[in-house]
């Protein structure tokens, strides 16, 4: 069934795990969510990007989710609008069916000017009056997504700040994540502690100093009854980057967020854990071996099949890790 996306992260709060998060555009990443969920009996919270009902299209993205909730009507499924640029934007995602909407304040609405603490109090409050009658969920964001190590905004996947940022920006403050629930009464609070979109997140292993998951233990001590939520949490496995490499593929060295880290995370609040990048690198390997192997083969299902089955994989083991798994 479509539930809120507060009944998943309160259960899960009540119960100490996490949810992973994955963004859907097509139909085998509908299709590999769902199955994992089925196999490991987790819940389930698909959300999709504006770029996803660009590509998609507003009706084939509402429908697939649709079709999800109907083909497996004993897993609970939330249809989440992730980084909505606008209250308009989120009202949109709302009048489609969306059960969760991410109102995105820390950038302005083109999506690239970093704003300032009223301005994202006011769009998220606003968000949380019209999306709360309807018993629609609110994701906030607090805090600016970008490199520690190169002090670089979040630019990688389009949307993001491009230039340099100040530590105080890319490290949520627990005074003002105080602040900010207190007055625009959200459910759901994504915090900057190091990660950013995309592949390249780190050029290293990531320690302490370029990962902070010790703020996320301060924000939770100060809002221990907002749910927090981790983006750019793509852990971009070494092995997926050495298939691709192997079957003909370009891709530098690069380390996103260890499991390990995700999992300290999640003992301290963390609830939801947006996972895309993963995703992407395991279809992509996936159909590049498949297409190296079998040069003669032209049938799209032929290669869509194992990137869906290597989706599955991905979502299997995120479930398992973040101790979704039982909790369907
Ligand atoms: O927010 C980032 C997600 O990975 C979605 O990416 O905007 O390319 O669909 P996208
Ligand atoms: P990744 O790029 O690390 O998968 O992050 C996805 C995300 O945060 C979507 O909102
Ligand atoms: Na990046
Ligand atoms: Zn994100």
């Amino acid at each position: 069934a479509l539930v809120s996306m507060r009944q998943l992260l309160d259960h899960a709060a009540e119960n100490g795990y996490g949810i992973p998060a994955f963004n859907v555009n097509n139909l085998e990443q509908v299709q590999a969510i769902m199955e994992a969920a089925h196999e490991t009996d987790s819940p389930v919270i698909m959300q999709a990007s504006a770029g996803a009902r660009k590509y998609a299209g507003e009706g084939f993205l509402k429908h697939l989710i649709q079709a999800a909730v109907e083909s497996y009507p004993h897993i609970p499924v939330v249809m989440h609008q992730d980084h909505g640029q606008s209250p308009a934007v989120c009202q949109g995602a709302i009048d489609l069916g969306f059960s969760s909407v991410m109102m995105d304040g820390s950038l302005k609405e083109d999506g690239k000017t970093v704003a300032d603490f009223e301005y994202n109090v006011d769009v998220t409050r606003r968000v949380v009056e019209m999306a709360h009658k309807l018993g629609v969920t609110v994701e906030g964001e607090l805090g600016c997504l970008g490199s520690l190590e190169t002090m670089q905004g979040d630019k990688e996947d389009g949307h993001g700040f491009e230039g340099t940022l100040t530590r105080e920006q890319l490290l949520t403050s627990p005074e003002e994540a105080a602040e900010f629930v207190r007055r625009t009464q959200l459910d759901a609070l994504a915090i900057a502690i190091g990660t950013s979109h995309g592949a390249y997140k780190f050029t290293r292993e990531p320690t302490g100093d370029i990962l902070a998951i010790d703020r996320v233990k301060e924000i939770h001590a100060r809002i221990p009854n907002t749910h927090l939520v981790m983006h750019g949490s793509s852990s971009v496995p070494q092995e997926l980057l050495a298939e691709i490499r192997e079957f003909g593929g370009d891709m530098k060295e690069t380390y996103g967020v260890p499991v390990e880290e995700i999992q300290e995370a999640i003992k301290y609040g963390v609830r939801k854990v947006n996972i895309d990048t993963d995703i992407r690198l395991a279809m992509t390997a996936a159909v590049r071996r498949f297409l190296v192997e079998h040069p003669s083969k032209f049938d799209p299902r032929e290669f869509l099949k194992p990137a869906r089955e290597a989706a599955k994989a991905i979502c299997i083991a995120r479930y398992q890790q973040f101790g979704a798994a039982g909790n369907a």
